[in-house]
């Protein structure tokens, strides 16, 4: 008998790049899955807030926190590399990792391929 929580203990999966693209809102039978420091939201909850390929649908699918830290809905800011950001923009991202983690549900976490994704 388990006494993990949902969100703590079946949620544990690693995606690759690959495999987090899939869940960029581009099926509708899919969840959508975003990715601030590595971590990954379902944000299925809110899909409509994520329009494929526009909108904030620019975050979906992959690790945009440097978009975020940013404030920035240009599709070149979305890429994970944070650790070189100035201290108010690392606020700014890590106050965003806060909002999604009381909102969305964590199913897991990006596989470490650049050291930047997670600390
Ligand atoms: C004119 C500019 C903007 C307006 C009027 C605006 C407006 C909003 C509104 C009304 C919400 C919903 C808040 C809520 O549910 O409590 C929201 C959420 C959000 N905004 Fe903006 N926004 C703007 C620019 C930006 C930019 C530049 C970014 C880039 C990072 C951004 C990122 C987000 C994110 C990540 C959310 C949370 C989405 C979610 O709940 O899943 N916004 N915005």
């Amino acid at each position: 008998m388990s006494t993990s929580k949902p969100t703590a203990g079946a949620a544990q999966r690693t995606f690759t790049k690959a495999e987090l693209a899939q869940f960029d809102n581009s099926d509708e039978s899919k969840p959508v899955y975003l990715a601030i420091k590595g971590i990954v939201f379902d944000v299925s909850s809110n899909r409509s807030m994520y329009p494929h390929g526009s909108g904030y649908g620019v975050f979906a699918g992959k690790d945009a926190s440097r978009a975020l830290a940013k404030s920035s809905l240009d599709k070149e800011h979305c890429v994970p590399q944070w650790k070189d950001l100035p201290a108010d923009e690392l606020k700014v991202l890590n106050d965003w990792f806060a909002f999604y983690e009381k909102k969305y549900p964590i199913v897991g976490r990006v596989a470490d391929g650049s050291s930047e994704l997670a600390e």
